[in-house]
Parts: C-alpha cells; structure tokens; sequence
C-alpha cells in the first residue's frame, strides 16, 4: 500500500520534472532573444551617470591629452564607446543640467532668462526646475529603481520659505541625496575670490555717480554744497560700500551648503575633501543597493572653480591644482569601478561620463595660476556655443551589452540619456510633452549607423544662438550662428571683462546671413563659409531657416526661472542652520 502511493508519488513528480526540466533552456532562449526580454524578465540594468563641472574634453587622455593621468577614465572608454561629437545642450550648468535631466532643450523648462548669466546664484533664489517637469530619476523610481543623486545639483531649492524644498532633488525623483543645492563656486574657498563682479563695480559706481552729480549740480548753480552736504555725501558712500563688501563677506554662509538629504550637515562646506566623501557615499550607495536596480546621479563638484584637492593628490599632477582636481576626480571613477567589479556589477551596469559644458578659459586665479581645463581643437569655451563651450566628452560602457572600444562620430546630445535611461528602466517617455533627445541603445550597439539628430538648436539663455544640421545624406554637419559673443580682449577667445560670456544683444553681434561653418571639414570654426566658397550656401541656409521655424512653433511659452526676480536673492528663503546670530554656520559633517 504504503508502496504503491510512493510508486504514485513518484510518477508524478517524474511527469513534473519532464514538464519542468526544458524550463531553463527556455528562459535561457527567452534572455538570449533580446533586452526587451530581459527587462520583462525584470532584470533591469543599474544606471551610473557621471557629471564632471566644466571639464574640458581635452583634458581626458582618452580624447587626446598625453600630460594629464586619467588612467580609470581612458579604461571607461576604453570598455565601451566614446562619442566623438557629444553636445552639451547647453554651455552653462544649470541649463544644461535642466536639459540632461528631462531630455528637453532648457528653453521649454523655463530654464532660461534673458539678461545677465542663464544660471542660479543662490540658494535663496525663488526659481527652480518646476516640479510638473519629469526627470528621468522619477521615471527610474516609478519603475522600482533606488535612487540617488550626490554631488551637485543647480536647480533651485525653495520657492516660498526657507526650508519648503520645492525645487529639491527629492522632489525630482532623487531618493537619496548628499550634496550641494547650488554650485560650487569661487567664495567657497577664502582666497579664491568672489564670482559676484558687483564688487568690483560697485563701490566705485557709486562713488562716481556721486561725486558727479555733486559736481554737477553745484557747478549749475542748482546747490551750493555745504560741509554737512558733502559729509552725508560721503557716508551715503561709505555705507553702500560697507553693504557691499558685508554681503560678499558673507556669501560662503549663503551659498556653501552641504546637505543630507533635507538637513544641513555643512554650512559653509569644507572643501577640500569633498571628493573623497562623495565618492564614500557613492560606494556605499552601490554596495547598499547591490541587490536592486540603481540609478546614481554622480555629478562632481570639480573642475570648477574653486578648485581643491585632498591631500593625497594636491601636487600630483603636472597641471598645478586643475590638474590635481582632475586626477582625483579619475581616481574616484577607479573607485566606483572596482566597487562594481568586486560585486561583479559591472554587466549589468551602464556607466556614463560627460561634463556639463567645456572648459571655463576665463578661469585664470588673481595669483595668474591657469585654472581652467583645455578643449582640443575646439574654439572659445564654457557659456559660448563655440565648440569649445558645448563639444564635451562622452563615454559608455556596458560590458557585454554595448561593444568595447569603439568610437561614434555622429552628433549626440546629453539630452539623449532620458530617453535611453527611461527605455532601460522599462518606462515610456512622457507623450504629453515634446522630448527633444533620443534613445541612444540602437547606436550604441552598433545596431543604427545613424544618429537620429538631424537638426540641434543651440540656445544662449532664451536667445537662439546656432543651429547644427546633419543632413540624412550628407556627411556634412552645417552649424550657423546668428550672433556671436563679442570676445574681449578682442584677438583672444574669451570674454574675460564678464568672466562667462553674455548673449544679450549689447554683449554679442549679430550675422546676417548667418555665420555658417561645416563642422566635418572644419572643427574648429575658422573658416565662415560664403556663397562663393560653398555653391549649397543658400540652400543650406534656407533648409535651416525651415527647421528654426517648426522648433520655435513647438516651444510653448512658460514662466523663466531665471528671470531677475526668480534669480534674486530673497533673505526669507534662505537657508540657515543656525541662528542669524551665529552666522549660520555648522560643520555637523562625520
Ligand atoms: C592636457 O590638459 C592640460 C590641462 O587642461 C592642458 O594644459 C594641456 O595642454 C593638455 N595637453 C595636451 C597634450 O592636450
């Protein structure tokens, strides 16, 4: 009896086994049919996006330079596909970084103003990148990913009080964040300087316009001035000035600030071994989520001014503190790639690294030490649409999924990790809205030959500035200018009286017809071509003129973010975790 059931038993467990057993060799066929697959079968990949600060693409041993060490990164590219004509979608930080985020030109987030340099000065400033915008980091989360941004953001923190956070990460889809709300800049670091030129001017402006009308009015007779006149002339003056070199003092209080997610860890932060501590966090971020689909944002502080390095790597390198800056950003890379390797990640890992724009060129300290980076052969820099200002290093790899060791000429755009990132997280891209990049798996495998940029607008601000044309059967890449930025002194390719060059129309001039360059025989921009040199002159032109129009006629108008008065700083916004009295000043940091 007891027997017989047993034989029973097992024959049905035999005809399970015969039902079961080809299972393997079927998800087996299933996962080798393609991603698609694979992302049903909920084996989604991890998603690394790293962002340098003003990096200049040749500054990278990979793209050409042979006197700085950027071992880990060169490795990078050297397991995966460099591009070799990727577009910032902007050359200043907060725009492009708007741009990179959502995958739509900075124009339709209202990540744009029209005076002035396009990006935020300070943490109470109103504006921000609007909530009703979808980052591929909310996409990501939506889809099961743990996510994280640390290091710099430049988007905006509070719109009505001073801890509302309506514009922080968080809000965007970053569930993790450790880092700095607002740039890094030169008031971080004492004896680095100020990037607030009013400084500069002010005292001076006010004293002049003063003693002029003073002088003005008395030689007219209209006042005869007396000593009590002159005397609170003079103190008028004294306290402007006083106001003024105050409020500079103050500004690494206002703007330096480390955050922990929602709280104030650092106020001012110490710079010098951030890079180290955001690379700790990043490991750790990693080694929490091994288990689960990730998606860290790293996106350094460095090589923007002011430039700092720890102690181990300051005078390592023969390129004075940029050069050190650099290399220890390398290191950090090496770090999270040996964090990925020994938790043998890195298959089913897609890493990025870009920089926000190129090289800052105006960035030379007060001492006269270079601290700016190298674009190649590309002219001008950061805050121009110049090559040299939006022609940034683009390097991917995804060992086993993207090929090793190749190179893609074709235009792309850091607008295109949205949509590539949503696709791999399995969401759809948002169908209520114009996305402006595109899905970059099918060239990055070798699968498309093409780049589906045909056209890229290039915008200064809210100023349409260039355009780039590829045309579908020409190897030719157009780019024309409308206007370019006035230089100054006029035979460099810098604006140094500025220190970013401005695209309002006192600041730049126009061309008409436009500027036109081919990019594919003449990188560097030297040779404006004219009917005469280029029989498809007008053509060319008028095929472009077409494109500006159907672009312009999909912009919707929306509220500028930084416009004056969302860029201002208001003092109920501020951030501050102390008391007014103690300066807002902590170092909680361990
Ligand atoms: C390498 O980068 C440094 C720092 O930006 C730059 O000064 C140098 O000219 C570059 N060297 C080469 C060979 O590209």
């Amino acid at each position: 009896m007891g027997m017989r059931e047993k034989s029973k038993g097992g024959f049905l467990l035999d005809t399970m086994r015969a039902v079961l057993t080809p299972c393997p060799y079927i998800l087996l066929l299933l996962l080798l049919m393609g991603e698609s697959v694979l992302l049903q079968a909920n084996i989604k990949p991890s998603l690394i996006l790293m962002m340098l600060d003003d990096l200049g693409i040749g500054d990278l041993g990979c793209y050409g330079n042979t006197t700085l060490r950027t071992t880990n990164i060169d490795r990078l590219a050297g397991e995966g596909v460099k591009l070799n004509h990727h577009i910032a979608a902007a050359s200043l930080c907060t725009p492009s970084r708007a741009a990179f985020l959502t995958g739509r030109y900075p124009i339709r987030s209202g990540i744009v103003g029209d005076s002035r340099p396009g990006v935020f000065l300070f943490n109470a400033a109103s504006g921000g990148l609007p909530a009703q915008e979808v980052t591929f980091a909310k996409i990501a989360k939506q889809q099961g990913y743990e996510t994280a941004l640390i290091g710099k953001w430049h988007l905006g923190l509070n719109c009505k009080s001073s801890d509302d956070h309506c514009h922080h990460p968080s809000v965007h889809g970053f569930n993790y964040f450790f880092g700095i709300p607002l740039t890094n800049m030169r008031d971080c670091q004492a004896g680095h300087g100020t990037v607030f030129q009013i400084q500069r001017y002010l005292p001076y402006g006010t004293m002049a316009i003063v003693v002029i009308s003073a002088v003005v009015l008395h030689c007219s007779g209209l006042i005869f001035l007396r000593r009590g006149l002159i005397l609170g002339l003079l103190s008028v003056l004294g306290v402007a000035t006083l106001l003024t070199a105050g409020f500079i003092c103050i500004i690494p209080y206002l703007n330096c600030i480390l955050l922990r997610d929602h709280s104030i860890v650092e106020q001012p932060f110490t710079p010098e071994n951030l890079t180290q501590k955001m690379t700790l966090e990043a490991v750790e971020f990693i080694e929490r989520n091994s288990g689960k689909p990730f998606l860290l944002f790293l996106s350094y502080l460095q090589v923007h001014t002011a430039l700092f390095a720890s102690a181990a790597f300051r005078g390592t390198s023969s390129h004075g503190i940029y050069g050190d800056a650099v290399q220890e950003v390398d290191w950090s890379v090496g770090q999270i790639l040996q964090t990925l390797d020994r938790l043998r990640l890195r298959e089913n890992t897609l890493l990025y690294l870009t920089s926000d724009q190129g090289a800052h060129l105006e960035e030379v300290s007060a001492a006269g030490e270079v601290h700016r980076g190298y674009n190649g052969i590309y002219k001008a820099g950061k805050s121009t649409n110049w090559e040299g200002g939006i022609r940034v290093p683009g390097i991917l790899s995804w060992l086993g999924t993207i090929p090793s060791g190749r190179e893609i000429d074709e235009p792309t755009s850091n607008m295109d990790l949205f949509p590539t990132v949503v696709h791999l997280s399995g969401g759809v891209v948002p169908q209520d809205r114009k996305i402006d990049g595109h899905n970059l798996m099918d060239l990055l495998q070798g699968k498309a030959e093409r780049s589906n940029h045909e056209f890229l607008f290039h915008y200064c601000n809210s100023y349409l500035n260039a355009v780039r044309w590829h045309p579908n059967n020409s190897s030719s890449v157009w780019k024309a200018f409308y206007f370019t930025p006035d230089f100054y002194p006029k035979d460099r390719t810098t604006c140094q009286h500025t220190q970013v060059c401005l695209c309002s129309p006192d600041y730049v001039t126009s061309h008409n017809p436009p500027l036109l360059f081919d990019l594919s025989t003449d990188p560097s921009e030297t040779r404006p071509l004219s009917p005469d040199t280029e029989p498809a002159f007008h053509s060319v032109l008028a095929a472009m003129e077409q494109a500006v129009e159907a672009h312009q006629s999909s912009v919707r108008p929306v509220e500028s973010q930084l416009s004056a008065g969302n860029m201002m700083w208001k003092p109920w916004l501020q951030p501050c975790c102390s008391t007014i009295a103690q300066l807002c000043r902590c170092q909680q940091y361990q």
